[in-house]
């Protein structure tokens, strides 16, 4: 992705996303002028990947307050609790989501003594903040990460956690981009990533613009490519992480974890602190966002299965923390056992 193409952005009066259910073939914005807008946006997939819907949600947020017509601070907050629980109850299994908009309503209660306008600018002040801070740790992310990527740099990977997924660079590809940038040698094999195809549509085209040297497989390519030695390693993203290191991310990412243990490779999972979760102590805790079945049974608006047969569509799951050899966050990279190694991360994190 180029660097000037944004994922998400603050204009006066609207939240604006690039529209990613359009890409690779249109880049067209989508600008969200009001709260159910950018709720829509999130529950669409207009905007997806965690961190990208956690700095969505920070400037819905940042909507909710302009757009109130609260008289005192008191009722401005109230609206602004009301805006956190619709925007957090748009995808369940992101947990950046919940934290963006805690860390946005915290600002506003600090800043309710000094009155309305106070928590306008403040609220605002923080949504920016958060975008600025995600961008910094994929930067660093990518940092740490780097130096993982076995020298012939062959990489697997599962949905898009890039820049599209982000405020720019990506988790998982991030690493890659490092490593990339630095003239290392990088070869990324790209899970189409069924059924919403993230990684076809939008890792295949973020590679692509970066001039990074990938092949698009479908999901069910991998464990061939891996018994046949075409694979080095696999990097994915999280939506997730629970207290023991257990991982939630986009589904058929622990099939691939438990085929990268048959095969001895390494498995990475890439992620800021904003996605850990120490509220949970195991995977078996963390809700799982059911999507439309219809999403399962129609590719690109067409009909692929018989009509009217039952379908499922789990949209994440959990990869128990034995399958994962490192979780790379902006802090430094985490060896098992997970559970202190995050705690410390979120320690540090704001
Ligand atoms: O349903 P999506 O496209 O929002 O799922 C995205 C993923 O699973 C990503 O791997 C995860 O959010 C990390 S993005 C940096």
């Amino acid at each position: 992705m180029s660097e000037e193409l944004r994922t998400v952005w603050w204009e006066p009066g609207a939240v604006c996303l690039i529209d990613q259910r359009r890409l690779p073939h249109a880049q067209e914005t989508v600008r969200c002028s009001e709260l159910a807008a950018v709720a829509w946006a999130i529950n669409a997939m207009v905007v997806r990947g965690a961190p990208a819907i956690g700095c969505t949600a920070a400037y819905g947020m940042a909507l909710a307050a302009e757009l109130s017509a609260a008289g005192t601070p008191d009722e401005l907050l109230a609206e602004l609790e009301q805006a956190k629980a619709t925007l957090d109850a748009q995808r369940p299994t992101a947990v950046n989501l919940a934290w963006a908009t805690g860390r946005v309503l915290t600002q506003a209660r600090v800043a309710a003594a000094h009155g309305v306008a106070a928590i306008r600018a403040a609220v605002l002040t923080e949504a920016h903040a958060i975008l600025a801070e995600d961008l910094a740790m994929c930067h660093a992310i990518g940092e740490h990460g780097a130096a993982l990527i076995p020298p012939r740099g062959h990489v697997l990977t599962h949905c898009n956690a890039g820049g599209l997924a982000t405020a720019g660079y990506g988790t998982a590809l991030a690493p890659i981009r490092t490593a990339f940038t630095r003239g290392r040698a990088v070869h990324v094999f790209v899970d189409e990533t069924r059924p919403f195809l993230q990684g076809a549509r939008l890792t295949a085209w973020e590679l692509q613009q970066a001039g990074i040297p990938l092949t698009l497989i479908t999901d069910n390519m991998a464990g061939y490519m891996m018994r046949r030695g075409a694979i080095d390693c696999v990097i994915v993203g999280a939506d997730r992480i629970v207290a023991n290191g257990d991982t939630a991310n986009k589904i058929g990412t622990y099939s691939l974890a438990v085929l990268a243990r048959a095969h001895g490779l390494p498995f990475y999972v890439a992620a800021p602190s904003s996605t850990i979760d120490l509220q949970l102590a195991h995977g078996d805790q963390i809700p799982i966002e059911e999507r439309s079945a219809a999403e399962v049974t129609h590719l690109g608006g067409q009909l692929i299965a018989p009509a009217g047969v039952h379908a499922a569509h789990p949209a994440f799951d959990v990869t128990p923390n034995e399958l994962i050899t490192a979780i790379i966050t902006e802090r430094g990279v985490i060896y098992p056992p997970f559970s202190e190694g995050l705690r410390a991360a979120v320690g540090e994190r704001r």
